[in-house]
C-alpha cells in the first residue's frame, strides 16, 4: 500500500529532522528555485522527443515519476543534504538527473559539498544487445544526443562529478579514491545482487551518522534485508524510496 505523504512527512520528521519548521523551510527554498518549473520543461523536452520501447518490450521513461510524487522524493532528497550538510555524496543511477539536481540545488544552497555520480544510460532508440543491460530494467533511458544528466541547470553543475560505467566496476575504486563518504544514494541496477553490493561497499565508506538512500527498495529484499543486519530501521520518504542514519 502507498504510504500516504502526511505520514512520510510525519515520520521524516519524527525519525530525522526532528524539525517540522525546517522542513517547511526546506520546501520553500525548493519552491523558490525554480528547478521543478526548470524540470517540467525539460521533460516537455524529453516526451516531444522519446517515443517507443526498450530492447526488453518496455515503454520508455524519464527515470523519475514527475509530478507532485517525484518532485515531493526530491524536496525529501534536499532536505536530508540541507540537514546532514554532507562533504562528500556519492549516487548511483542519473538518468536524466532529477534526483543529481536536487541533491546539488542543495550543496548548492550549503555552499559546500561534492557529489560523485555513477550512472551507465540507456539511450533511446539505440540498438543493445540482450545482456546490455540487467534483465528487470525497466525503461529509464536518456534522449538521444543527450548526456547523463543533462536536465541539470548549468548552474549547479560545479560541485558535480559524474562517472560512466557499471556501478560494479566503478563504484570500489571511486570509493577507494574518496575515503570517508557522508551519503550513498542508490537508484542504478534495482537487482538484489547490485543493491546489495553497492550498500555493502557504501556502509563501509559512510561516516557514523552518515546516511545511505535507495531507490525503489519494493524491487527486492535488498535494503530491509541490510538494514536488519545492522539493526537500522529505514525512514519512507516516497512509495519506493528510504533511508537510514549509519
Ligand atoms: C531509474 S534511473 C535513475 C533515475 C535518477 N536517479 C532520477 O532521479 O532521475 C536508473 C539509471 O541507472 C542506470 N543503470 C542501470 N544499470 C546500471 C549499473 N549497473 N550501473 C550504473 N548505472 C546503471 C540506468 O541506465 C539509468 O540511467
Amino acid at each position: 500500500m502507498a504510504t500516504a505523504p502526511a505520514k512520510v512527512e510525519r515520520e521524516f520528521v519524527d525519525g530525522f529532522l526532528r524539525d517540522a519548521a525546517a522542513l517547511a523551510g526546506y520546501r520553500r527554498e525548493v519552491e523558490e528555485s525554480g528547478l521543478i518549473e526548470h524540470l517540467e520543461r525539460a521533460t516537455t523536452y524529453f516526451w516531444d522527443t522519446v517515443a517507443g520501447e526498450t530492447a526488453r518490450g518496455g515503454r520508455y521513461n524519464t527515470g523519475r515519476v514527475t509530478g507532485r510524487e517525484g518532485y515531493d522524493e526530491g524536496m525529501y532528497l534536499y532536505s536530508i543534504v540541507r540537514a546532514l550538510r554532507p562533504s562528500v555524496a556519492v549516487e548511483t543511477g542519473v538518468c536524466n538527473g532529477v534526483s543529481t539536481a536536487f541533491l546539488l540545488l542543495a550543496l548548492k544552497e550549503n555552499g559546500s559539498g561534492r557529489l560523485y555520480s555513477i550512472d551507465y544510460p540507456e539511450i533511446a532508440g539505440a540498438d543493445y544487445g540482450p545482456d546490455e543491460f540487467w534483465e528487470g530494467k525497466g525503461g529509464a533511458v536518456i534522449p538521444k544526443g543527450k548526456k547523463p544528466g543533462w536536465m541539470i541547470p548549468e548552474e549547479l553543475r560545479e560541485s558535480w562529478e559524474l562517472i560512466l560505467g557499471r556501478s560494479q566496476e566503478r563504484l570500489p575504486p571511486l570509493l577507494e579514491r574518496l575515503g570517508e563518504i557522508d551519503l550513498f544514494m542508490h537508484d542504478s541496477e534495482h537487482s538484489y545482487e547490485c543493491m546489495s553490493f553497492e550498500f555493502g561497499a557504501a556502509y563501509d565508506a559512510l561516516r557514523v551518522d552518515g546516511v545511505l538512500i535507495a531507490d525503489d527498495i519494493t524491487q527486492n529484499t535488498a535494503m530491509s534485508d541490510f538494514a536488519t543486519a545492522h539493526d537500522r530501521t529505514p525512514i519512507p520518504i516516497g512509495v519506493k524510496m528510504a533511508f537510514f542514519v549509519k
